[in-house]
């Protein structure tokens, strides 16, 4: 069965000098941390000085995003070509990609496709607005996200991805999610990808909750058993957070979850 996975997502912040402090220390006291994936998102600027320091050590890379073509005039854009070579994850749909820079599902989807086929790990990232939430919408939402996101990829491909659900209404708000919401969002998440993919992917596909985590309240995630671990955003901008964060996953047992057949509604019968 798959580790737990522990993401920080450092979004546009610290200089390159700062981030290298980080990363040395990130990487003394992880060390030990055998039992959790860890991976951390710099800016690219970050990526490369980051990648050779980490080298050996506990701690993967990953992008914050990544393009969908090759090479060519796109400008400002990255490559997955270029970033094969120093990542082994990156996030693709990041609500704030989403919003500020107008990223669709299909956008989305091509992004994830591009990643997997430079063997780079798409964290696939699906939430619902508050407003979504409020007309008890978050599900439909999370679903047609979903949906559209996986659709290049094959069932063995979604059996090495992760899927972050990440409520928008609890990204940088300081209001988590409740557990058992996440982990009930995590299970619909499974009952998805088993309908359309099969029991394989619905097992080994990695869901994340993200949104507020930090040191404090991580251990309410740590149990769930449909939740894999934490996409981490501000909390992983301070050394001594993060690594607490990592290591209550560290410890976390890693469990098999039973997932139920997808409900399909009844017909409407004929008059
Ligand atoms: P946050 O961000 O932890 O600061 O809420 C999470 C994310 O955007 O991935």
């Amino acid at each position: 069965m798959n580790k737990k996975l522990v993401v920080g997502n450092w979004k546009m912040n610290l200089t390159v000098p700062e981030s290298t402090v980080l990363v040395e220390k990130l990487k003394r006291e992880l060390a030990k941390e055998k039992h959790v994936d860890v991976v951390i998102c710099p800016s690219y600027l970050d990526i490369y000085p980051a990648s050779k320091e980490l080298a050996g050590s506990n701690v993967a890379l990953g992008a914050q995003d990544l393009f969908y073509e090759e090479e060519g005039a796109f400008t400002g854009a990255v490559s997955p070509v270029a970033l094969s070579h120093f990542v082994k994850y990156a996030i693709v749909g990041h609500s704030e990609r989403r919003m500020h820079f107008g990223e669709t599902d299909k956008v989305v989807a091509k992004k994830a496709a591009a990643a997997v086929a430079h063997d780079i790990v798409p964290i696939i990232c699906v939430g619902e607005t508050l407003h979504e939430k409020e007309d008890g919408l978050g599900k439909v939402v999370v679903m047609s996200q979903l949906e559209t996101a996986l659709s290049y990829l094959t069932a063995a491909e979604i059996a090495e991805a992760v899927v972050a659900y990440e409520p928008i209404w609890a990204i940088g708000t300081g209001h988590i999610c409740k557990p058992e919401d996440a982990e009930k969002m995590a299970m619909n998440i499974r009952v998805l990808v088993k309908a359309l993919y099969g029991e394989k992917a619905s097992n080994e596909v990695r869901v994340l909750y993200g949104g507020s985590v930090t040191d404090e309240n991580t251990a309410q995630f740590a149990k769930l058993k449909a939740v894999n671990g934490v996409l981490v955003g501000g909390a992983s901008l301070d050394h001594y957070k993060f690594s607490q964060i990592v290591k209550a996953f560290d410890s976390a047992k890693v469990e098999k979850v039973h997932i139920p057949e997808k409900k399909t509604k009844p017909k409407a019968k004929k008059k």
